[in-house]
């Protein structure tokens, strides 16, 4: 996770948005400007910055500063630590909230792209239409009402938020090889991005518990989807998307929830995000487990005989391993 990316013209630094400096918070690393082609010291670790520091930057039309490789940790924690407070404070106008929305997920999709998918996908001309998809997906989730939520989300369990956008990146590159209208592609990202935002009526000591859960605490992380759904039902969005987010988490045998509904029943999109949702989930550390190597994430879901759609898991098994599939 992070909400930067990476700059090829300064080896040994990322450059990030000096928007992303808010008002009033600290970064416990230095931050570095680019002046007459070098990186020269612009703020220290610990300093706290001010509209000042801001106005500065924008006068003089600087639209990246850069911050040390080494500090991407501290810098991923203080992302984490105010970018929901940022985007939750009504005093700031919604259009500059929506603004650093967009520009802090997308540096995280795009880091997750280079990290996460074969490099070879990033290459090929299709891949000009899924990063279309990205941003009017995003630009949709940007408004008003939906970015309330995603930042009450990231406030409420940042963890999720990150896993949200992962599913997000698998979920375009999986239903790209499917020749589907832009507008259903966009609201299976909006699924995708959404799908667990009823994680928000859960307890974070329920899904923090570092061990297996009682039943009466899997029943209450169970009524997830529904309860996403219902935060959703401001939102505007399209059948497609509620149904990712309804059931993502049903399986083609019928061994899923909430209606264990079999095959045939759960829509393709829905099938393709709780797909790959299970992959996220088994490739990053959770409070209950550590992450296994995609190879062996693979070979778990193929061994789940009959919880996913065979067509889906071989075209996701494809474009994983950066087969020519579209
Ligand atoms: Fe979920």
């Amino acid at each position: 996770m992070s909400g930067q990316q990476q700059s090829a013209r300064e080896p040994g630094y990322f450059a990030v948005s000096p928007l992303m400096l808010f008002p009033k918070a600290f970064g416990r690393f230095k931050v570095f400007i680019r002046q007459a082609g070098r990186l020269m010291l612009y703020a220290s670790e610990n300093e706290v910055y001010t509209r000042e520091h801001l106005s500065r930057l924008h006068e003089n039309g600087v639209s990246e500063v850069f911050v040390q490789t080494g500090d991407r940790e501290r810098f991923d924690r203080y992302l984490e630590n105010n970018l929901a407070q940022y985007l939750l404070n009504e005093r700031v106008p919604l259009e500059a909230r929506a603004r650093i929305f967009h520009i802090a997920a997308r540096s995280m999709v795009r880091e997750l792209y280079g990290k996460k998918l074969p490099a070879k996908l990033l290459k090929r001309a299709q891949f000009a239409r899924i990063a279309a998809f990205v941003e009017k997906t995003l630009a949709f989730l940007a408004r008003g009402e939906s970015l309330k939520q995603l930042a009450t989300l990231m406030a409420h369990d940042f963890k999720t938020y990150d896993h949200s956008l992962q599913v997000f990146v698998f979920a375009t590159a999986l239903m790209n090889t499917y020749d589907l209208p832009e507008d259903e592609m966009v609201q299976i990202g909006v699924g995708a991005v959404l799908h667990d935002l009823g994680k928000l009526g859960i307890d974070p000591a329920i899904l923090d518990k570092p061990g297996p859960l009682t039943a009466e605490e899997t029943l209450i992380v169970r009524t997830h989807p529904a309860k996403g759904v219902a935060l959703c039902s401001g939102l505007n969005l399209s059948l497609t998307a509620m149904q990712c987010i309804l059931f993502h988490h049903e399986r083609a045998d019928g061994s899923g929830y909430p209606g264990s509904v079999g095959n045939g029943e759960i829509p393709l999109a829905a099938m393709a995000v709780g797909l790959v949702d299970v992959f996220a989930a088994l490739t990053t550390a959770r409070p209950y487990a550590s992450a296994v190597s995609p190879f062996e994430a693979l070979r778990v879901m193929r061994d789940m005989k009959g919880a996913f759609d065979t067509e889906l898991f071989k075209r996701f098994v494809m474009v994983l391993s950066g087969a020519e599939i579209v």
